[in-house]
């Protein structure tokens, strides 16, 4: 079920794990059409432009949203993207930069789940409008789990909004089972979605 790109990004993934555990480079991973690295402050614009928006920041929090409010919001969040990055690099908060154009499309992250014991790992995607419709979160997320996987993940989650058919729709595309209503780590109910390492490696084609 899972496309060619796939196995592409899971084949290029030992390569650029071994990078990032090293320090010796800031491409986390890329793809035919994608690159997955840390954000730049020099990008700052571009998040503000992201995460100022109601439409975009609505689906990522629970409760009323923070619109991010000014340019200096959106430098200090690299910055804090940054200095997690370097204190655990197992996890992370990432611009995914399509190669063609050279634009910023939105984010990829693997994170720990707020309020969990159990230290359970989510993964998540938030992208410009301009950049939706193209494949791009899914691709990026495909990076994401191949790399949590590889580190030594044996599951991973995705925690929606349970009106938020595009992003049900990416876990779907992903092969993520969908495990039904939760009130769990978010205030409120969420749709929660999970792939295991098993499910994860049963997808990819063998040899
Ligand atoms: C959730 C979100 C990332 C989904 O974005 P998306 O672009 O729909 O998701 P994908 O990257 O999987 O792209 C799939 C779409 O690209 C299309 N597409 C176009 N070219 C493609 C290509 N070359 N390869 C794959 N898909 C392609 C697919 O047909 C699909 O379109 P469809 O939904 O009309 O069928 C986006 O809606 C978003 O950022 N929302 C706001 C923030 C948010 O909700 N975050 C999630 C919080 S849980």
């Amino acid at each position: 079920m899972l496309s060619h790109d796939v196995r592409g990004v899971a084949d290029a993934m030992t390569e650029s794990v071994q990078d990032v555990a090293t320090g010796g480079g800031h491409v986390v991973f890329e793809t035919d059409r994608i690159r997955v690295r840390p954000w730049r402050t020099d990008e700052a614009d571009r998040l503000l432009d992201i995460l100022s928006r109601y439409d975009v920041a609505k689906w990522l929090c629970d409760g009323e949203p923070e619109l991010m409010k000014d340019r200096a919001e959106a430098v200090a969040r690299i910055e804090r993207y940054e200095n997690r990055r370097t204190e655990d690099p197992h996890t992370g908060i990432w611009a995914i930069e399509v190669k063609q154009t050279g634009v910023t499309a939105g984010t990829v992250l693997l994170v720990p789940l707020p309020n969990s014991d159990a230290g359970e790992i989510e993964i998540g995607w938030h992208l410009h409008p301009d950049s939706h419709g193209f494949g791009f979160a899914s691709e990026a997320a495909r990076g994401v789990l191949a790399r949590g996987f590889a580190d030594g993940l044996a599951e991973i989650f995705a925690v929606t909004h349970t009106t938020n058919g595009p992003s049900q729709a990416v876990c779907r595309r992903l092969g993520m089972s969908d495990l039904g209503v939760v009130e769990k780590w978010y205030e409120g109910e969420s749709q929660c979605f999970r792939i295991t390492r098993g499910e994860w490696g049963a997808s990819r084609p063998v040899g």
